[in-house]
């Protein structure tokens, strides 16, 4: 029976070291937890591409399009100094033929529940993009090499869960050469976890959203320091801290975004717990990713 590990064993020469190429996909206002996914892949790859490009179609009419921070200057000079090797800043046109596209749809369980709720077309235009992004890299990297294509690596943050698993999905479902790197959440001074769209809090929201990481640090502290991993009593503890705030979703969820104790379990093991709060129109997510 032919499986599809021949093909790829098939085309092995396994006396060449295959040369690396990593793509950090960002929408720009690069932050610190951008700049560690960008040193990260040059750590560890050949050559690292940073692409900047605010999605159109995975902002909904009502979302901040419009006024999403774009620093391309900046940003530009961040990648220059860390080293990066190409940085690939398309225009929506370069990007978007038309708009009657081929598109995708995420899986229905993963797709349109917590994030996808509350922005039902998002994930959507997350593939799309992302799977571009990765043809494209495929694509160049096959014509500019005489010789073998490149292995390819792309860079997530773990903060935006979701959509780091439905990537993963898709890789997986789609048979994609691309080995996609789970990143740490990168947390800023205070805690909050590093997001292009903090910029929209004033200091009285940034102070109210931190409940956020103290929540997510006080169950990481009850599990790893108490061994208290009872999903009720975890969740009781993480909505007194987030008490007065708007809680959009808050539970523990497996890595197929199954909530966890339908899973049939009553313990936080292997699994994410996820929260995310609005103030003022602006949403706010954090997570764990606990053993
Ligand atoms: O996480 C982001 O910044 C975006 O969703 C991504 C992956 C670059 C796709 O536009």
């Amino acid at each position: 029976m032919f499986k599809k590990s021949h093909l790829i064993t098939a085309h092995k020469d396994h006396n060449r070291a295959v040369p690396k190429l990593g793509l950090v996909p960002t929408m720009g206002a690069l932050h610190n937890g951008h700049k560690s996914l960008i040193e990260s892949s040059i750590k560890n790859n050949d050559v690292t591409v940073v692409s900047i490009f605010v999605n159109p179609t995975q902002f909904s009419p009502t979302e901040d399009l419009a006024k999403y921070p774009r620093t391309l200057e900046k940003d530009i000079e961040l990648c220059t100094s860390l080293g990066v090797d190409i940085v690939f800043a398309p225009d929506a046109k370069e990007m978007y033929s038309s708009n009657d596209e081929v598109t995708l749809n995420p899986p229905k369980s993963m797709g349109y529940i917590l994030e996808g709720y509350y922005r039902p077309t998002h994930f959507a235009g997350v593939l799309q993009i992302v799977l571009k992004l990765f043809n494209l890299m495929l694509s160049s990297c096959y014509h500019s090499s005489q010789t073998d294509a490149y292995s390819i690596r792309a860079y997530f943050g773990k903060k935006d869960a979701q959509q780091l698993l439905i990537v993963q999905k898709m890789v997986h479902d789609l048979y994609l050469p691309i080995e996609v790197i789970a990143m740490p959440i990168v947390r800023d001074t205070d805690s909050l976890a590093l997001s292009s769209r903090n910029v929209y809090l004033t200091p009285t929201q940034r102070q109210q959203a931190l409940a956020l990481p103290r929540a997510i640090l006080r169950i990481e502290h009850l599990i790893v320091q108490e061994n208290i991993r009872d999903i009720e009593t975890l969740k009781a503890e993480a909505n007194s801290i987030l008490q007065g705030l708007q809680i959009d979703y808050m539970d523990f969820y497996t890595h197929n975004l199954t909530l966890a104790k339908e899973y049939g379990t009553r313990e936080a093991r292997k699994c994410i717990f996820l929260v995310a709060i609005t103030i003022d129109k602006i949403r706010l997510l954090d997570n764990l990713w606990i053993e």
